[in-house]
């Protein structure tokens, strides 16, 4: 018997100062996107904006329904997109923002973390996350593989030789 654990690591700000200008750019550019958010049920506005490696930026935000569950969180909105618009490009960094002010950084759903490390494996390399919720502060994690530790992999369904 073995006892394991895990130690996951971030890097927390208390606002955007100290942060290098273009990770500022693309936290600014997610909360301005926050007012095409669809939320009229929760009334809880999400913007996400993913960094291709070619420079492009895609927005996202959350799309909700009358249907609740027919809706979509702004995470996968926004990565579906920018990998519909630009599918050999990979995704450097998504930034996740909220309009509301919470005590931590609101983080993404499990569902929204499964989709986003699917990319991150297929690109084999990182994708980098930056949350921030209002004003709340700012946590940025260097992969995706930190927030969904013991991750369901595709490459399980691949039977071995
Ligand atoms: N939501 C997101 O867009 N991303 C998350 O990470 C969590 C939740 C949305 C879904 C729904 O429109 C609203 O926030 C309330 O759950």
């Amino acid at each position: 018997m073995k006892k394991k654990s895990l130690n996951i690591e971030f890097v927390e700000y208390e606002s955007t100062q100290g942060l290098d200008s273009e990770l500022v750019d693309l936290i600014n550019k997610t909360d301005e996107n926050l007012n095409n958010a669809y939320a009229p049920y929760s009334n809880f506005k999400v913007s996400a904006v993913c960094k291709m490696a070619n420079g492009e930026i895609v927005k996202g935000t959350n799309q909700e329904n009358g249907a609740y569950p027919s809706g979509l969180c702004a995470e996968r909105v926004a990565i579906f997109a920018a990998k519909s618009q630009f599918p050999n490009q990979n995704v450097e960094k998504i930034v996740i923002t909220t309009e509301q002010t919470t005590e931590y950084p609101v983080s993404p759903c499990g569902a929204c973390r499964q989709v986003l490390i699917e990319y991150e494996v297929t690109q084999k390399q990182p994708i980098e996350l930056i949350m921030k919720s209002g004003s709340s502060k700012i946590w940025h994690f260097k992969s995706i593989a930190d927030i969904l530790p013991f991750a369901f992999d595709g490459e399980f369904l691949k039977e071995e030789e």
